[in-house]
């Protein structure tokens, strides 16, 4: 194997000066991942990401929507299950508060969970599907958020398959929402199928979101690099899809203890600028319970981490927060951690 051995973590190492064997491409600087060879452990582990430089996003929005109109966003991930709908709502709900007219379109056909994030499941009549069908108009799906008019929900179907969405389909309702909204948030479902492409393929700007695990890790690098290449923006030759990271479910007291990827591992294996850091919270679950995105639960840490997401999103400067594991209160210190 060419490269210098830096870490090894999970049955993987960390190659450096060699090329990522990730999708996308990723240059020669950025580590690898291979499966650590029977007989070829490391017996010295290294935490490598303290001394490491952590760039986060430095400009605003990015891409903005062609000619005026409103910015499709995507919020994808690959890998199920990582917080792509948390992010999405909470992402969106942001953006609202902020002053800018945001819709969330909802891709996970026949997996809707969107309108729960928000609390409005009672109000959806009609859906995405019955829009892209011509069964409705857009204004009668639209769903405009009770505590935030700036949000506006398009909600999956509950009962059709995603076969059920066209690309043209699809292209016809995000560029008729891009005239009236400034952002157009798509929450992808997993996967690189189907869903998941029509989510991704005419957004300007992408979140991947990420866990601090190899799998999740590699299912995003293939996102990344699936996006690079067949979103419109690379098929017409445009600028590209500006690719952000967010990590989700982050604990840095076990990332310090090698128990999972810290944030500099992932953010060097996927080569992208950091969007957010969200720590692992109860209060996600609570916020979902109560029909709210947890961007509003005060004095939660995933709630401030959302709102810094959503500053950097809009161009703004915010040190990461939560990189570190809080220091041990007094009691800890004095007797450990039995206390
Ligand atoms: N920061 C967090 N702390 C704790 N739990 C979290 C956090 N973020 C997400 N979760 C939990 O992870 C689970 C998956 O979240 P979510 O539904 O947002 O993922 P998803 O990527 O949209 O899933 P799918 O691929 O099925 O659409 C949920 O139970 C959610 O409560
Ligand atoms: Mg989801």
């Amino acid at each position: 194997m060419a490269g210098v051995v830096t870490q090894r973590r999970f049955g993987w190492v960390v190659l450096r000066g060699s090329p990522f064997v990730g999708k996308h491409g990723a240059t020669a600087a950025a580590p690898r991942l291979v499966p650590v060879r029977r007989g070829n452990l490391c017996t010295n582990l290294t935490h490598v990401s303290g001394g490491r430089q952590l760039s986060t996003v430095s400009t605003a929005g990015g891409n903005g929507g062609k000619d005026g109109e409103g910015c499709v966003v995507v919020v994808t991930s690959g890998k199920g299950g990582v917080g792509k709908t948390t992010t999405a709502a909470s992402l969106s709900y942001g953006l609202a508060q902020a002053g800018h007219r945001t819709c969330v379109i909802d891709f996970d056909i026949g997996l809707r969970n969107m309108d729960l994030h928000l609390g409005c499941e009672r109000r959806v009549i009609f859906d995405f599907v019955n829009v892209i069908q011509e069964q409705c108009t857009l204004n009668q799906a639209l769903i405009q958020d009770r505590r935030n008019p700036g949000l506006s929900l398009l909600a999956a179907s509950q009962t059709k398959d995603k076969e059920a969405l066209t690309q043209e389909g699809v292209t016809r309702v995000i560029r008729e929402l891009q005239k009236s909204f400034d952002y157009v948030v798509c929450d992808s479902p997993a996967g690189i199928e189907s869903g998941a492409r029509h989510a991704m393929y005419l957004a300007d700007e992408a979140v991947i979101v990420t866990n601090p695990e190899v799998s999740s890790c590699r299912d995003s690098d293939k996102m990344v690099g699936f996006i690079a290449s067949k979103s419109r923006r690379a098929e017409t030759g445009q600028a590209p899809v500006r690719q952000t990271l967010l990590v989700t479910r982050y604990d840095p007291a076990r990332a310090e203890s090698n128990e999972m990827l810290t944030l500099a591992d992932i953010q060097e294996l996927l080569g992208l600028e950091v969007l957010g850091l969200i720590p692992e919270s109860k209060a996600v679950l609570t916020a979902t319970n109560l029909g709210q995105p947890v961007i509003v639960s005060e004095g939660d840490d995933a709630a401030t981490a959302y709102k810094d997401a959503v500053d950097r999103f809009l161009g703004k400067t915010v040190d990461l927060k939560f990189v570190q594991p809080k220091p041990a209160g007094l009691l800890k210190r004095m007797f450990g951690s039995s206390s």
